[in-house]
C-alpha cells in the first residue's frame, strides 16, 4: 500500500558548515534571564534542558555560562531526600525523566558525590511494576522511555542489580510490533523516539538479539524523504531531532550506511537559524536547545570531525562511557 509522503523544499542557501560560535552564544545565553516570562515558563523541563544545554555544548568543545559546581549545587537542591527522586527544578515532584537527565550531567562532569546516588537508586527501584514496566514518577504513567531511562541512570551509577533485570526485558519485548518497531507500550504503533529507546534499553541490557534487526532496520532507514531529513513516522513531516532517534538506532543495529548520510548532513545544516544561533526542527522554525543537541549529535554519528564522538546508547560524549568503563551492545 502506497503511504503519502510529506515533505519540505530546503531553501537556496543552506550553510556549508556547523555555526559553531552563534550555536555557543545561544545555548549559553539560553534560559539565564530568571526575570524572563520564558523563564518560569520553562520549569517543567529545567534538568533535563541543562542536559539539552551542556550535552550541545560539551559536543563543540566550548564551557557552560556556569560552573560546574553551580550546576551540581543546583541539581542536589532538586533532590527529594525522601523518594530519592530528582525534580525538574527546585520544589516540583521528582520525574524519572530528570533523574535520569540529572546523572547523565553529574556523569559527565565527573561530580556525582553531589547527590545521594543511594537514593537515586532506591527512586528508580520504587518505579518497578510487576510486570517489569517502569512508571515515570508516583503518579503511574507506564512507557518504554521509562524503561529505557531506569536502566541508562542505574547503569551509569553501576546498580543494575537493583531490578529485576529478565522482568524488565521481557516488559520491552512484548511492544515488538509486526513492523519489527517498538511503541510505549505494548500494542501501541511504532513510532522512531520510542524505538530508540527500546533498542539502547536492549544495548545496555545487552539483548539486542531480540529484535529483527533488518525488518526494524528497513522501517527505520524508510523514515528518510526526499529532503534527506528523517521523520519519526510514516507520512509526517522531517525534523532534525529524528537524525537522532533514528540514526542512534540504526548505529546501534550496525546499520547507519542504510542511510543516505550526505543528504541528511544538508538537511541537518539547514536546520541552524543563521541569526540566533541553535537548530530547529525544520529549516525556518524556531531554534531551541532540544533540536540543537540532537542536531549536532546527528552530526556527531556521521562522522563530523569537529565535534566530539557521541555514544549511540547513552547521547553523551564517548569519552565519558570510556571513562565509566561501560560497554553498551552494538551488531557490527
Ligand atoms: C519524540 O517525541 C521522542 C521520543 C518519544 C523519545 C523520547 C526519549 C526520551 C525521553 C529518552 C531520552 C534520553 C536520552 C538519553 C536522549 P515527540 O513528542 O516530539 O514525538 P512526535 O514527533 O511524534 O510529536
Ligand atoms: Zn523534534
Amino acid at each position: 500500500m502506497a503511504t503519502l509522503i510529506k515533505d519540505i523544499k530546503l531553501p537556496d542557501n543552506v550553510p556549508s558548515n556547523i555555526l559553531f560560535e552563534k550555536h555557543i552564544e545561544f545555548l549559553k545565553e539560553y534560559g539565564q534571564d530568571e526575570n524572563n516570562y520564558e523563564y518560569g515558563m520553562m520549569d517543567y523541563l529545567r534538568v533535563s534542558g541543562m542536559y539539552w544545554c551542556l550535552t550541545a555544548l560539551e559536543f563543540m568543545n566550548a564551557s557552560p555560562s556556569h560552573t560546574i559546581e553551580e550546576v551540581a549545587q543546583y541539581i542536589k537542591q532538586c533532590q527529594d531526600p525522601e523518594s530519592g527522586g530528582i525534580s525538574a527544578c527546585i520544589g516540583h515532584d521528582p520525574h524519572i525523566l530528570h533523574t535520569t537527565s540529572a546523572v547523565q550531567i553529574l556523569c559527565t562532569y565527573n561530580k556525582l558525590d553531589v547527590i545521594d546516588t543511594e537514593g537515586v537508586v532506591k527512586y528508580i527501584k520504587s518505579l518497578q511494576l510487576p510486570d517489569g514496566s517502569f512508571m515515570g514518577d508516583k503518579w503511574g504513567e507506564v512507557d518504554t522511555r521509562f524503561s529505557f531511562c531506569a536502566v541508562v541512570t542505574l547503569s551509569l551509577l553501576k546498580r543494575m542489580d537493583a531490578i529485576d533485570v529478565h522482568k524488565a526485558v521481557d516488559f520491552v519485548a512484548s511492544c515488538k510490533n509486526f513492523d519489527g518497531g517498538f511503541g510505549s507500550r505494548p500494542l501501541s504503533e511504532s513510532h522512531a523516539g520510542l524505538m530508540f529507546c527500546c533498542v539502547g534499553f536492549l544495548s545496555i541490557t545487552n539483548r539486542l538479539d531480540i529484535v529483527d534487526r533488518d525488518t526494524l532496520a528497513w522501517w527505520l532507514c524508510e523514515r528518510q524523504l526526499p529532503s534527506g531529513g528523517l521523520n519519526g513516522r510514516p507520512e509526517k513531516l522531517p525534523d532534525v531531532c529524528y537524525s537522532w532517534w533514528v540514526l542512534s538506532s540504526l548505529t546501534m543495529l550496525g546499520r547507519l550506511h542504510w542511510i543516505d548520510g550526505n543528504a541528511l548532513k544538508t538537511y541537518i545544516l539547514a536546520c541552524q537559524d543563521t541569526e540566533t544561533g541553535g537548530f530547529a526542527d525544520r529549516p525556518g522554525d524556531v531554534a531551541d536547545p532540544y533540536h540543537t543537541v540532537f542536531g549536532l549529535a546527528g552530526l556527531s554519528l556521521l562522522g563530523h570531525k569537529a565535534l566530539q564522538k557521541v555514544n549511540p546508547t547513552y547521547c553523551m560524549p564517548q569519552h565519558v562511557i570510556d571513562r565509566l568503563q561501560l560497554k553498551p551492545q552494538i551488531l557490527l
